[in-house]
């Protein structure tokens, strides 16, 4: 099973994955998180990446295909993906379909998690995750149950991104629409394309995504 998760930027798309990677064992191909480890680690792709990333926009196709190019070969997808954030123009949807098709892979289903613009600020500004484990959380809809300790790992050691703050968001959510839109008609003339309404609370929607992976069968 591989399945793309489309979505604004604090559409929920990264909490969904992790949910969906602990049941199916699938595995969460975020490159918004292979970016900002490039990024931490200094390399060549994380230099060019930075400014672009604090500036809200996109990072070229041409590094983030090559990134999921070099990861689909590793072992542990045998049971499948979810590509959290990629891909998010459709020269990156052409390559995946065609990368898929070389190593003999499907693509079952592109899930949009729909979120209207005016939710997307509080998500974005109120959100936190473990500095050590990457677990997610936020200000109001997903506090850790002992505040100040991760519910996953136990640390105290919390991280908020430099890119969500009120202007980058902005920018991103004008990237998603004027770039990333466009891949949902793209899926849905194949039919792959389902819809899930991603403004109800993270286990409904956790509920809702469980649904479109079960009717796979
Ligand atoms: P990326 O890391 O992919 O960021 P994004 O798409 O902007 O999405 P986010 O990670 O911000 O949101 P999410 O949907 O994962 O939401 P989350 O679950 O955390 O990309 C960052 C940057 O990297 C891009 O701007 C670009 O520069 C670059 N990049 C990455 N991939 C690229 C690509 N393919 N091509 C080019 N450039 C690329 O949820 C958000 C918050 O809301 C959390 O606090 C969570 O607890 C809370 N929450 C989640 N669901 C709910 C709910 N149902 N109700 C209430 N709160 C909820
Ligand atoms: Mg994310």
């Amino acid at each position: 099973m591989n399945l793309v998760l489309l979505g604004p930027p604090g559409g929920g798309k990264g909490t969904q994955a992790k949910r969906l990677q602990e049941k199916y064992g699938l595995v969460q191909l975020s490159t918004g998180d292979m970016l900002r480890a490039a990024v931490a680690s200094g390399s060549e792709v994380g230099r060019r990446a930075k400014a672009v990333m604090d500036a809200g926009q996109l990072v070229s196709d041409e590094i983030v295909i090559a990134i999921i190019d070099e990861r689909l070969d590793q072992p542990d997808l045998a049971k499948g993906a979810i590509f959290d954030g990629f891909p998010r123009t459709v020269a990156q949807a052409e390559a995946l379909d065609a990368m898929m098709e070389r190593k003999g892979k499907k693509l079952d289903f592109a899930i949009e998690i729909r979120v209207p613009d005016a939710y997307i600020v509080e998500r974005i500004t109120g959100r936190f995750t473990c500095g050590k484990c990457g677990a997610g959380y936020h200000d109001t809809f997903q506090q850790p149950k002992i505040a100040g300790t991760c519910d996953s790992c136990g640390s105290s050691e919390f991280v908020r991104r430099p890119d969500d703050n009120v202007e980058t968001v902005t920018k991103r959510l004008e990237a998603y629409h004027a770039q990333t839109a466009p891949l949902l008609p793209y899926y849905d003339k194949r039919g792959a394309l389902k819809l899930v309404d991603g403004t109800m609370d993270i286990a409904e929607v956790t509920r809702a995504l469980e649904a479109v992976v079960d009717s796979a069968g």
